[in-house]
């Protein structure tokens, strides 16, 4: 479950400060899905830094599965943020790994082991199976981001952020990630929170916040 409660962003712009995120308090139920949505600059990408424990509050509590991480020191953000999945829209996968260290080396950074035989039933289910000892430059862009959702998931986090992730993607290659994503999180009732520009993607999830100004309308 995530709460934030009355939460504001602030940045100093000159000798005025900006509410980037503007009082903003939000309910996310354990299990829940919802779709990001809003103009460019509206805030979207600052709210999940925000969940992500990349950035810190100005005023407001935020509390992840009753970890209160606004208020958490620089160690207790490390640790916090190890323990949730991320996805971009540019993928950053490391280039000079195999598709199979890629998905390792998120594990490894939180000291969990994972055998072949649980790395390869991932990459069945994303349908990169055959593509576990190639490079990313090696693969298209769905197959990229395919990756970088085994990546995400590798580490059984109960909460996934994802930057427009399909950003890069034609339509078609866009369902497929997103319905792979969809249905990954329902299974291990992971929290997913998703930006999209996409009213179609948006449409298929069970909530759809919408951000302007850095406050939700309807
Ligand atoms: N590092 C920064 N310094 C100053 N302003 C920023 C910074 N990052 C974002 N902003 C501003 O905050 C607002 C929201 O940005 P962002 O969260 O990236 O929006 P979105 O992801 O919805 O496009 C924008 O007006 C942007 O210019
Ligand atoms: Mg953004």
């Amino acid at each position: 479950m995530i709460e934030l409660r009355q939460v504001t962003f602030s940045r100093t712009d000159g000798a005025t400060q900006r509410k980037i995120i503007d009082d903003l308090s939000i309910v996310i139920n354990e299990g829940q899905q919802v779709a990001l949505v809003g103009d460019s600059g509206s805030g979207k990408t600052t709210l999940l830094n925000l969940l992500a424990g990349l950035l810190v509050p100005t005023h407001g509590e935020i509390t992840v599965n009753g970890q209160l991480i606004s208020h958490f020191n620089d160690n207790e953000l490390a640790v916090y943020r190890r323990s949730i999945g991320v996805i971009f829209q540019h993928y950053q996968l490391l280039e000079a790994l195999s598709v199979a260290d890629n998905i390792r080396f998120q594990a490894r950074l939180n000291d969990i082991k994972v055998d072949h035989a649980q790395l390869e039933t991932l990459a069945e289910r994303l349908g990169i199976k055959d593509k576990l000892r190639a490079f990313p430059n090696q693969l298209s862009g769905g197959e990229q981001q395919r990756v970088g959702i085994a990546r995400a998931v590798i580490n059984q986090p109960k909460v996934i952020l994802a930057d427009e992730p399909t950003g890069n993607l034609d339509s078609e290659r866009s369902q497929e990630v997103v319905d792979l994503l969809q249905t990954l999180c329902r299974e291990r009732r992971i929290n997913l929170v998703m930006v999209t520009h996409s009213q179609r993607l948006a449409g298929q999830f069970e909530t759809q916040l919408r951000l302007k100004n850095g406050k939700l309308y309807d």
